[in-house]
């Protein structure tokens, strides 16, 4: 299941969120990572020490749990950073973060860059993720979801904060 949401995070959050992570990968370069899903030109950092984007997974928990029907418990928080040549190869995500909401948290040079995801009834989505806009994907361990690659300028990017939940154990 894919729900496009608007105005998920107001933007000056965004805006202060970007930042906040982009020092806190100048800050702590052993932790940046620069390669999962298969994701060319673009460094990925965990969130987990960075109070304002945690706070969204309590945010919009309940929004959440409206959309998917079921009562969820937070997982985690990661923001990548996708530059000129990067791409996302088609992949299904762990087990243990099934309900992912990506957002876009900075762009820029208002680069369209759609995220494309299969849903149950194999028909195929795609969406550009303005900032401040999240996509939800509901069981995004079980429906392959990918991006074509992004042609854009050297200086230019696209960053992306990735909200993860999974479904409350206790309501299985
Ligand atoms: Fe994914």
């Amino acid at each position: 299941m894919v729900h496009y949401l608007e105005n998920v995070i107001p933007l000056e959050d965004c805006e202060k969120i970007t930042q906040l992570v982009m020092d806190f990968m100048c800050n702590t370069p052993h932790r940046v990572e620069y390669s999962a899903y298969g994701a060319p030109n673009s460094v990925g950092v965990g969130t987990d020490a960075i109070p304002e984007c945690n706070i969204w997974l309590y945010e919009l928990k309940s929004k959440m749990e409206e959309l998917v029907g079921f009562k969820l418990d937070t997982v985690n928080t990661y923001c990548r950073e996708y530059s000129n040549g990067s791409s996302l190869d088609k992949h299904t995500d762990r087990n243990d973060i099934g309900v992912t909401l990506s957002v876009c948290i900075e762009n820029p040079s208002n680069i369209e860059w759609p995220i494309c995801s299969k849903d149950y009834d194999g028909s195929t989505i795609c969406k550009d993720i303005k900032v401040g806009d999240g996509l939800l994907i509901y069981n995004a361990n079980e429906l392959e979801h990918w991006r074509d690659e992004l042609v854009c300028g050297g200086d230019d990017y696209v960053f992306m904060m990735f909200l993860h939940w999974s479904k409350q154990k206790t309501d299985e």
